[in-house]
């Protein structure tokens, strides 16, 4: 097995933290970001591994992340674009984006084309932690993208990740042939901080001792990531797809695939960011 370089977002808690464990104890050098400083340092510190702080709701943190890490990493193997979540009421980001369309999609977004330069040279898996949710709460609607005529945080965030694998899938198109293997996949319902700070019913669900009822362990939900991040890419998995359970997923939302309005998706997100 050759030793990949490996960086995840949202490597200071749940599904990253435990999928960073895991790798770095295969032998890859895994990389590290999180959003709290001390968080993000005890992983990295219990692991041994290299960690940065970014918050995502500050695109120009997002910049500053990814000059230090060309820096550091001029060829990156894999790029799991995993830091995310459920938000609560709409509020807006220092850069003027609804929160949960700018933590979730827009500074992935910004944070691999602007990795594009090593992610090219390690010829990279670029990994979207997605969610079923993408199914069962969008309502997508390609003019009201940051929530402002219509919003609840449910319905943000399933939007989000729909937009997760857009994302792919659009990458597949305009990178694939330069070596990008994207790819997207919903961990499954997974024990973790998720839904902390939401007001929608999924907090009370998530966050009392319910959730053993309906939930697997943050390992085990880190399984499909370390698996697409080791596997080789038309080999193992098909480059754009969207996976459930180790499989590429059959029962999606309906805009997935729908090439026009992917790369509608990507050329306004270019233009907001
Ligand atoms: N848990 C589930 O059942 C489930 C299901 C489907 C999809 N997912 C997806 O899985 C991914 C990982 O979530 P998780 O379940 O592991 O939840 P988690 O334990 O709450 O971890 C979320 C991670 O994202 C980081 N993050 C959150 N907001 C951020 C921001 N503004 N800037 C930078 N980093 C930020 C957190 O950083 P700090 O801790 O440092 O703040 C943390 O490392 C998310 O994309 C989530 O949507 C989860």
């Amino acid at each position: 097995m050759s030793r990949k370089t490996i960086v995840i977002t949202g490597g200071s808690d749940g599904i990253g933290a435990a999928a960073a464990r895991r790798l770095a104890a295969d032998g890859h050098e895994v990389v590290i970001v999180g959003r709290n400083p001390e968080k993000t340092a005890a992983v990295a510190r219990e692991v041994g591994i290299a960690h940065h702080v970014a918050d995502f709701a500050d695109l120009s943190q997002v910049r500053d992340l990814a000059a230090t890490l060309l820096r550091a990493h001029p060829s990156i193997d894999v790029l799991a674009n995993n830091a995310g979540g459920i938000m609560g009421h709409r509020e807006l980001t220092v850069d003027g984006h609804e929160k949960t369309h700018q933590v979730n999609h827009l500074a992935p977004f910004v944070l691999t084309m602007e990795l594009m330069p090593a992610l090219e040279a390690g010829r990279a898996t670029v990994i979207q932690t997605s969610s079923a949710a993408a199914l069962r709460f969008s309502d997508f609607d390609i003019e009201d993208l940051q929530g402002e005529r219509d919003y609840a945080p449910q319905t943000a965030y399933g939007n989000a990740k729909l937009a997760n694998i857009l994302f792919a899938e659009e990458l597949q198109r305009r990178y694939g042939d330069r070596g990008i293997a994207p790819v997207s996949f919903h961990p499954g319902l997974v024990a973790t901080g998720f839904a902390a700070g939401t007001t929608h019913y999924m907090r009370w669900l998530y966050q009392t001792p319910l959730k053993r009822l309906f939930t697997i362990s943050a390992d085990e939900g880190a399984g499909q990531l370390v698996w697409l991040a080791t596997g080789e890419p038309g080999v193992d998995f098909a480059p754009g797809r969207y996976y459930e359970s180790y499989k590429v997923a059959t029962k999606v939302a309906r805009e997935l695939g729908d090439a026009a309005l992917a790369r509608e998706l990507w050329e306004r997100s270019a233009t907001l960011v």
